[in-house]
């Protein structure tokens, strides 16, 4: 985290977790803890919990995410949502390509491209997911495959469009297995990520795009990860489903003081 034009994001994705009772607790709890001048908190959380999370942290300094959206503003498409609902529901940031959706729900780049431009209509912020699997990175493919996913995902857009939007680097072994990236490992993917950025659409844009990583983030890990250059955040799968953590990984120590959070 080594720029003053990305603030840290640190967003927890509860996935298929909890009931609505458990939400409102686990919200609750991790909203006594979040001080304001911290970085910027999002509660990824299952669409369920969407309403009443977002009314129980009204005035709080964390925002209430979806975990998906449908690209259509509505119609006739059963079981899904819209941006618009999310929205409505109290929703500032959705989670778009994870791939666990690419995986088991069939999502593309071309979904992941429609659905960028449906959050952005529905004035959501888009947390972009990007990652290579465990055989693409044994077949050195890990560069090829970010940049086949982010020239899709942004595929007709223009720069000015893309400035609120997040990637976050999840590489798919990392995801639940806890196994980490180590933190130069997920530098050199985000360092790619970004000249990627650069070259294909802006250097500007580039320069103050956050990019967070997730795969196995931990209260011990988050530090040394945080310390890396391009981490601008962590997107927080198992370890955001528990208080203490949570915030403990929000209250990351960046290595060089003065940036970051100082403590
Ligand atoms: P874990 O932190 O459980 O590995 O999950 C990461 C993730 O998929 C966040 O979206």
């Amino acid at each position: 985290m080594s720029s003053p034009l990305r603030k840290p994001f640190i967003a927890g994705n509860w996935k298929m977790h909890l009931t609505l009772a458990e939400s409102l607790a686990l919200a609750k709890e991790v909203a006594a803890g979040c001080a304001e001048g911290g970085p910027d908190v999002a509660l990824c959380v299952p669409f369920t919990a969407v309403a009443a999370v977002a009314e129980a942290l009204k005035g709080r300094p964390i925002l209430v995410g979806g975990q998906d959206l449908h690209w259509e503003p509505q119609g006739a498409f059963t079981g899904e949502v819209a941006g618009r609902q999310l929205a409505d529901a109290g929703c500032r940031v959705a989670i778009i390509g994870h791939s666990e959706r690419r995986r088991c729900f069939g999502e593309t780049d071309e979904t992941v491209n429609k659905k960028i431009k449906a959050a952005l209509g529905a004035d959501l912020i888009p947390i972009v997911c990007v990652g290579e699997t465990l055989d693409e990175r044994e077949q050195q493919k890990t560069y090829r495959v970010l940049e086949t996913q982010i020239r899709g995902a942004f595929m007709n857009f223009a720069p000015d469009e893309l400035a609120r939007v997040i990637i976050a680097y999840e590489p798919v072994w990392a995801i639940g297995t806890g196994k980490t990236a180590a933190p130069a490992q997920a530098q050199d993917a985000h360092t790619f990520i970004r000249k990627y950025v650069a070259r294909s659409l802006q250097e500007k844009l580039a320069a103050g795009m956050r990019i967070l990583y997730g795969g196995s983030v931990k209260a011990d890990n988050v530090d040394a990860l945080m310390a890396e250059p391009d981490l601008d955040g962590a997107l927080v799968g198992g370890e955001s489903l528990k208080a203490a953590n949570f915030l403990r990984i929000i209250r990351f120590k960046a290595a060089a003081p003065g940036i970051g959070q100082a403590r």
